[in-house]
């Protein structure tokens, strides 16, 4: 039965299905002209007055040159890298790194073909429109949480799986296809290196995390934040952790993006040419505490021009199995026993897709209590 607001005749569903079903997104609400925004993308205050906290201004996610380590054997300049990645990773969750190989010309190719994607007419986009989840092939919608959340945010998003199945790769709206096929390919070589520092960072071979499949199951979005009319009243993306390995995030220079550091909101400033990299809840756990999934957020765009990012969610691999994930045993001892306690592949998805992506994350539910 539709919940009717105590106070007034709104009928919440009624209008989330309206918006749903005319497939515009907010990237067409905004194109709309519209002045203020439909009821359901406005936060309760406690979440406002959050936003409006004042972020810090002078700090920033650490930057982490890689340019000393890609074609290079000097070992002790790798080991630095390490430190630094090891580092980032156990305090900020989040870095960006810079010089990682990929030319400039692809970063920014990629976010032009996905712009171009959002700004096409309604009836070229609408084709694609689907809410499923299926873990494969390529949908196009507003807010993957729509009827999950309390309330709806002022994004839409282009979404392909881009494995562990292959692609086809036909299914991906021509405008981005080339695009969208490179720079999966430029961007899990990144991730690959950055495995392989993150896993030296925990005193692993280099190439476990490539050898239990990290690198395989991994889901591309194409994020756009349209200009929002009202945006002291709503949300870019609700704050939330990742729940995979590592994310690589590439952006355009619209801001935005905002992590938790203690208690403080941080801007990740956009770097030109930087790619910036956060460790998901499965890095924490499969680390056992050491590396940290962070708390990040983005504002509703306030400026005229869409804000574009595109993440590749690197995911713990092997979901076919229905075996369990938890700790690396590898990474435990007498001294550094568990602190989280295995689970399945089932309670992930249960706890993933039962709420919105503000929910408490896996990481909550799994923490052995003493
Ligand atoms: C996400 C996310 C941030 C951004 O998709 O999980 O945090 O800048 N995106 O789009
Ligand atoms: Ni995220």
């Amino acid at each position: 039965m539709a919940a009717m607001d105590a106070n007034s005749s709104y009928d919440r569903m009624k209008e989330l299905k309206e918006f749903d079903e005319s497939k515009m997104g907010v990237k067409g609400l905004s194109d709309s002209g519209l002045t203020s925004i439909p009821r359901f993308f406005v936060h309760p205050p406690e979440t406002l007055s959050d936003f409006k906290k004042s972020s810090s201004t002078c700090t920033n996610i650490p930057i982490i040159d890689l340019s000393g380590i890609i074609n290079s054997k000097d070992n002790d300049h790798r080991l630095k890298i390490v430190e630094q990645v090891k580092e980032a990773a156990k305090t900020w969750g989040f870095f960006q790194v810079i010089n990682h190989g990929v030319p400039i010309s692809v970063l920014d190719e990629t976010i032009h073909a996905i712009r171009a994607f959002h700004d096409q007419p309604h009836e070229v986009k609408a084709k694609f429109y689907k809410r499923e989840n299926e873990l494969g092939g390529v949908m196009y919608m507003s807010n993957n949480d729509l009827y999950r959340a309390k309330s709806a945010a002022w994004h839409d998003s282009l979404q392909a799986w881009m494995g562990p199945e292959p692609l086809k790769v036909a299914d991906l709206p021509e405008i981005c296809r080339n695009e969208v096929v490179a720079w999966d390919k430029s961007a899990t070589e990144v991730a690959e290196t950055v495995m392989e520092l993150l896993c030296e960072g925990l005193g692993l071979e280099a190439g476990k995390f490539k050898e239990l499949t990290f690198l395989d199951t991994r889901v591309l979005v194409g994020h756009c934040y349209p200009y929002c009319p009202q945006p002291d009243l709503t949300v870019g993306i609700t704050s939330h952790t990742d729940p995979g390995v590592i994310t690589v995030l590439l952006q355009n220079h619209v801001p935005g993006l905002q992590v938790k550091h203690g208690d403080e909101w941080v801007n990740v400033k956009p770097v030109p040419g930087g790619l910036i990299i956060n460790a998901g809840d499965f890095l924490q756990i499969i680390s056992n505490g050491e590396y940290k999934s962070v708390q990040h957020r983005v504002l509703a765009n306030s400026s005229k021009e869409a804000r574009i990012s595109i993440v590749i969610f690197f995911n713990l691999a092997k979901w076919k199995g229905d075996g369990y994930h938890g700790p690396l045993p590898e990474l435990l001892s007498p001294e550094k026993p568990a602190i989280y306690r295995n689970f399945t592949r089932q309670e992930f998805f249960e706890n993933f897709y039962s709420k919105g992506i503000d929910t408490k994350s896996l990481i909550e539910k799994i923490k052995i209590k003493n």
